[in-house]
């Protein structure tokens, strides 16, 4: 056959020979099909670097050998494991996750990503992820990584922002995917597109040498690889002031309350947290506010200081958070229910990062 008519390899078939060659091999929830392994390993990831990860990973298997101990365990206990690694809806939809997963498939995970798609916390690429890694089922993964690998090779430049075009980008994801030798082929081909995402194709300094679908890629081919994903809209940030009440009593303990289940830190421990001054001082300094609470029993102040203020930066949004630092002789009037933490107990909480190094550095 003359070269030109020769058929050129299939993607799938090159990059799962790469994969075996150049990919990674030791990461420790790879040579497993387990599917909580996967799944666990797979939601950690899911924003987080893997050198963050691995720490967390073990601490959580430890804590957790099966899914049905993750699902008996309290929330408190997942989400001070969880605490450092942020974005804690992760946390709080694998404990929901794992209860599902024992209540209505006894103990089991579902083996195909329509099941799983329908488990708390898991998308259409996490859902492929655990059925092509644990159960060899023939689905595409589409994570950021994968995203800029694809959209390179094929130099697909409609914008991403655009579901449609999202969606047209997964159609041809799917296309792509192995045809033979499925069993083995499945998951070191997403372990592939996973592994030329995080080593080769990145995102500022592509390394197009050593890349294995070079002769194939589209937007190399152009001359510009790192225009590739297009993705236009940028999520609007949002910006919001705290002010948060660190106070502390004689025995150097810390007033500590739950947030609720919804919003900013949800399910996470916290100092309590207010619009305004004003609004803080109220629960130690203003009689009036508290006609329930005769004077004699208001909290007494004995030191305040106003600590430096700083700025959190969350995905969507800035916190700039001020902080009211108060010695208490009695609780404070907090509009939630709270209670006084020994540094012993606290540091063993879910906290926000933020809040942790308050703690850490100003009581
Ligand atoms: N990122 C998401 N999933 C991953 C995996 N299985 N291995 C390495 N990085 C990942």
């Amino acid at each position: 056959m003359s070269k030109a008519l020769k058929e050129a390899r299939p993607f799938a078939e090159t990059i799962v020979a790469w994969q075996k060659l150049h990919g990674r091999h030791h990461l420790p929830w790879q040579n497993t099909q387990d599917p909580y392994r996967v799944w666990l390993s797979e939601i950690m990831l899911q924003q987080t670097q893997v050198s963050t990860v691995l720490a967390y990973y073990e601490k959580f298997l430890q804590h957790f050998p099966t899914v049905a101990d993750l699902a008996a365990a309290s929330q408190d206990k997942v989400m001070g494991l969880w605490s450092g690694l942020g974005y804690y809806s992760r946390a709080r939809n694998l404990h929901q996750c794992a209860k599902d997963v024992v209540a209505r498939f006894d103990g089991q995970f579902p083996s195909t990503a329509a099941e799983l798609i329908t488990l708390p916390g898991i998308g259409r690429s996490t859902a492929a992820a655990v059925a092509s890694f644990c159960f060899s089922e023939r689905v595409a993964i589409m994570d950021g990584n994968v995203k800029r690998v694809l959209t390179r090779v094929w130099a697909f430049d409609a914008d991403l922002s655009v579901n449609q075009n999202e969606k047209a980008l997964w159609q041809m994801a799917e296309k792509a995917l192995p045809t033979r030798q499925l069993k083995t082929a499945m998951p070191r081909y997403s372990q592939a597109l996973m592994d030329l995402g995080a080593t080769i194709c990145l995102p500022r300094k592509p390394n197009c040498q050593a890349c294995p679908v070079k002769p194939e890629c589209q937007a190399l081919a152009q001359g510009e690889p790192e225009k590739f994903p297009v993705k236009t809209r940028k999520v609007k940030r949002t910006s919001e002031v705290l002010w948060l009440l660190l106070a502390h009593n004689a025995k150097g303990e810390v007033w500590l309350e739950k947030r609720p289940s919804k919003g900013i830190w949800a399910s996470l421990y916290s100092l309590p947290v207010f619009e305004s001054d004003a609004s803080l001082r109220e629960v130690f300094a203003s009689p009036s506010q508290s006609p329930s609470q005769s004077p004699s029993q208001l909290p007494r102040q004995l030191e305040v200081s106003v600590l430096p203020s700083f700025k959190h930066v969350l995905t969507h949004k800035d916190l700039h958070c001020h902080v009211v630092k108060v010695k208490l002789a009695q609780k404070p009037n907090t509009p939630q229910p709270g209670a006084w933490w020994a540094e012993k107990k606290w540091t063993a909480l879910g906290l926000p990062t933020p809040i942790r190094h308050l703690l850490s550095n100003s009581l």
